[in-house]
């Protein structure tokens, strides 16, 4: 019985009591941090409870963060760290400041590789590189559905699936897209090697050389080199940490031009801001640019990892002039190396079909199937539940530890979804030098001015948060802290 065995009264639902039980035993260190607590089968008949009672209890501990449960593994209890009471002191957020609306030619892609190549040294605390941790994702389960399809689909998962991809997945990618206030069937989604390939398609289709695209500043990092590829200019257009794009910006830009061909966004969970534009903006911007005939980039990696109840609108569920091209991923979700991506082109749909099958014929048969296959169970949306408190769990550890560390005129955003930190450093740091310096001591960041095409944002950095909070990404800011002092003298 359970009040023999926890020594609990009666009173409160069962589940109550069984969640007390356990939390006992973490409080005493019986459970200690990072062990597995015994399996929902196990204590059901350890304390002479129903399964459900046992689940329903697990949930509350979850949900107070005493403990995690890992897909196919059973239920952790969390780290000390993520235990922690928040202590609340985060720094001060940065503020955006106005930029001249100038086109340029964007040669930024060997600096960028730079930083990408550097982040792959091995034995890094990861703070560069937007890579979520496989402790976060659904490894094991997304294996067993990539053996499965390749056993259950030997035929097809050994042949090139040639565009628009596989109808399982478009058909799942429609389904996701609803809730993004898209009304869109699988023959409007194509899938593509990630969002990366999904920009370049969008690009090109939309492009020549010399064109002039706007973008956010700062931007993602990995724009830039598409950009530079398809000998295209840049003009940044500031952006609000929490709003996005500059409204009134965009239309100052388009009135007295030059000649914008594109706009690129990421209004549903921007990189590196973390903000989410309201819908009112995106409506805006989506008339804005329609009106005018200017096609519209969406760039939607972060669009599942919103920290709200509701999955934000897409701003393509603004758009009245079919203008407006989608990309997303699973990336961030699932697995990075998995390349699955998506692109809903709209009108545009005839040229990005045909310059997918010029540029790589197929994305890669497997994944597409494992993809499919395992949202089709119905595990994702547990998943992203769980990701988001996640996520947002580390970010708020992140921001904290930066207030410890950080001198003193740290600025850092607060980010409303993803997994990625902006801080501003006091004027005079060289984000660009430390990036070397910190490298040299074993922690990698993203330093500001790869998040330009002009090399702004000279004192700024990107922090990851999907980064399982520890003792060694600790140590890895009060380093940084340490650096940054040194730069100031
Ligand atoms: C905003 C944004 N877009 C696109 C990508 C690239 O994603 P993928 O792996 O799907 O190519 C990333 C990856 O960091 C990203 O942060």
């Amino acid at each position: 019985m359970l009040r023999s065995v926890a020594g609990q009264g009666e009173g409160g639902p069962l589940y109550e009591q069984v969640a007390a039980h356990v939390a006992g035993l973490i409080g005493k260190g019986t459970l200690r941090a990072g062990q597995r607590v015994p399996s929902v089968r196990r204590l059901s008949e350890q304390l002479d409870v129903s399964i459900s009672t046992v689940l329903e209890a697990y949930r509350q501990l979850e949900v107070r963060g005493l403990i995690e449960a890992r897909p196919q593994s059973g239920y952790y209890v969390r780290p000390d760290y993520l235990r922690r009471p928040h202590s609340g002191t985060t720094p001060p957020e940065p503020a955006t400041r106005r930029l001249p609306l100038e086109p340029a030619p964007v040669e930024c892609a060997d600096r960028v590789m730079r930083v990408m190549l550097a982040a792959r040294q091995r034995d890094l605390v990861p703070l560069g590189a937007a890579v979520p941790a496989p402790e976060f994702l659904p490894t094991a389960e997304l294996g067993r559905h990539l053996a499965r399809a390749a056993r259950t689909f030997a035929a097809e998962t050994t042949s090139y699936d040639f565009p628009p991809g596989s109808l399982a997945l478009r058909q799942q990618v429609a389904l996701r897209l609803i809730e993004a206030g898209l009304a869109c069937g699988a023959e409007d989604v194509l899938i593509t090697s990630g969002s990366t390939e999904a920009m370049m398609l969008a690009l090109k289709a939309v492009t020549r050389p010399g064109d002039t695209v706007a973008v956010e500043s700062p931007t993602y990092y990995g724009l830039l080199p598409l950009l530079e590829a398809l000998g295209l200019e840049a003009v940044e257009v500031c952006t609000n940490p929490r709003t996005g794009m500059c409204v009134e910006s965009l239309e100052a830009l388009l009135a007295r031009g030059p000649a914008v061909k594109v706009v690129v966004l990421m209004p549903s969970g921007h990189n590196p801001l973390g903000g989410i534009m309201p819908d009112e903006h995106k409506e805006r911007i989506a008339d804005l640019l329609g009106a005018r005939g200017i096609a519209v980039i969406e760039d939607d990696t972060y669009g599942e990892l919103a920290f709200q109840p509701r999955r934000p609108r897409c701003l393509k569920a603004f758009d009245r002039h079919g203008g407006a091209i989608l990309c997303g991923s699973f990336s961030k979700t699932l697995a990075p190396g998995y390349r699955v991506g998506w692109i809903v082109p709209g009108k545009f749909r005839p040229e990005v079909q045909k310059l997918k099958l010029v540029l790589s014929l197929a994305t890669a048969s497997p994944t597409q199937q494992a993809v499919a296959d395992y949202l089709a169970s119905g595990a994702f949306e547990r998943h992203l539940r769980r990701l988001r408190r996640v996520y947002q769990d580390q970010l708020a550890l992140l921001a904290e530890g930066v207030a410890r560390h950080f001198p003193e005129g740290t600025r850092a955003t607060r980010p409303v979804g993803g997994h990625l930190l902006w801080v501003e450093l006091p004027e005079g740091c060289d984000a660009l030098a430390l990036h070397d310096q910190a490298l040299a001591e074993g922690v990698s960041i993203a330093p500001g001015p790869i998040f330009s095409a002009t090399g702004r944002f000279g004192n700024c950095l990107r922090l990851n948060g999907a980064v399982l909070w520890s003792p060694a990404v600790d140590h890895a800011l009060a380093v940084l802290g340490r650096l940054i002092r040194r730069q100031l003298g």
